[in-house]
């Protein structure tokens, strides 16, 4: 059956990046190897402690009824309000007991291929440095918090788990058919800022999301944004913004229904039907959208974060 991956691939082996494929320029620091892993965690200092802490104490303020159960009950399972940022080594026996899962440090954003690599064989790579009070509020590239607590409790969840390995592997079809961007739009809606149907109203399970204090308020209650059930098609012709809010968020029914929406969906298919860019803009409502919430779009049109607009 054609599917998001392909089933006889040895995923066990570190995929070749075809030449015709492009990828983010990344620079591999000198100490790592062709698995960018870092040989060990990094020592933090008492202040690094201090500034999880404050972030981890400024996200429960906004995370009860906002996030989704499957996060908040992540947390616990994983005791990552024990104070300090977490070391790996206990972390990873803590959810390889759970769901298989482990948990690797890398340097910095490292490459498609070896992220779908690592994600295939059930290992999340999580940025190793932690922001500084300089950068607190906002950072680009993503750090030890937003890795550790955005991502990884979601993989205490045994559905969520099981499609963040079929995700990685979804990576060689990508790289086959030269669709990266529409696969990694795909992790943008859903992985960083997915948004999910529970009984008592539409909760946040995307990391970017749950990182951040201002996006969970944005996300799951201000007026501005579209909100839209997640359809894998019209998500892969969609454009992303990553230096602001979303002007648009995808819905899901369940974690089931993620899965089977796109780990049993023929992506030959969809990749050969896909133009090589993006079809809709990142605001934009068609025609065929199952349409939750149409957003006001005031945020966005105000000019967004640059304009010091209010996220409403
Ligand atoms: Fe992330």
């Amino acid at each position: 059956m054609a599917t998001l991956a392909h089933k006889e691939t040895d995923y066990t082996r570190l995929p070749d990046l075809p030449a015709d494929v492009y990828t983010a320029p990344l620079q591999k620091p000198e100490h790592v190897g062709d698995d960018w892993l870092e040989p060990k965690q990094t020592s933090y200092t008492s202040d690094d402690d201090a500034i999880w802490n404050d972030l981890f104490a400024r996200q429960m303020d906004v995370l009860p009824g906002r996030a989704a159960s499957a996060f908040m009950a992540g947390l616990q399972k994983l005791n990552l309000n024990r104070g300090g940022v977490p070391e790996f080594g206990k972390l990873s026996e803590d959810l390889d007991a759970l769901t298989g899962w482990t948990v690797v440090p890398v340097p910095m954003l490292i490459p498609d291929h070896v992220f779908f690599w690592h994600l295939a064989n059930r290992r999340f790579p999580a940025g190793n440095f932690i922001r500084t009070r300089e950068t607190f509020d906002y950072i680009q590239e993503p750090d030890v918090f937003h890795d550790v607590f955005g991502h990884v409790p979601m993989l205490t969840d045994p559905v969520y788990a099981d499609y963040m390995q079929e995700y990685g592997r979804a990576g060689w079809k990508a790289m086959s058919y030269n669709r990266l961007k529409a696969l990694g739009a795909l992790y943008w809606y859903t992985v960083e800022f997915g948004l999910l149907q529970e009984a008592d109203g539409i909760k946040a399970y995307g990391a970017g999301i749950l990182s951040g204090p201002t996006e969970v308020v944005y996300a799951t209650e201000a007026k501005s944004p579209n909100r839209i059930m997640l359809n894998v098609d019209r998500v892969m012709r969609t454009d992303y913004v990553i230096s602001d809010l979303q002007p648009t968020y995808f819905v899901i029914e369940s974690f089931e229904d993620l899965y089977r929406q796109t780990v049993e969906r023929d992506f030959d298919r969809l990749y050969r039907s896909l133009p090589p860019g993006f079809t809709f803009a990142n605001s934009s409502v068609i025609d065929l959208d199952n349409v939750v919430q149409r957003g006001s779009l005031e945020y966005t049109l105000r000019g967004g974060r640059g304009s010091g607009a209010d996220p409403v």
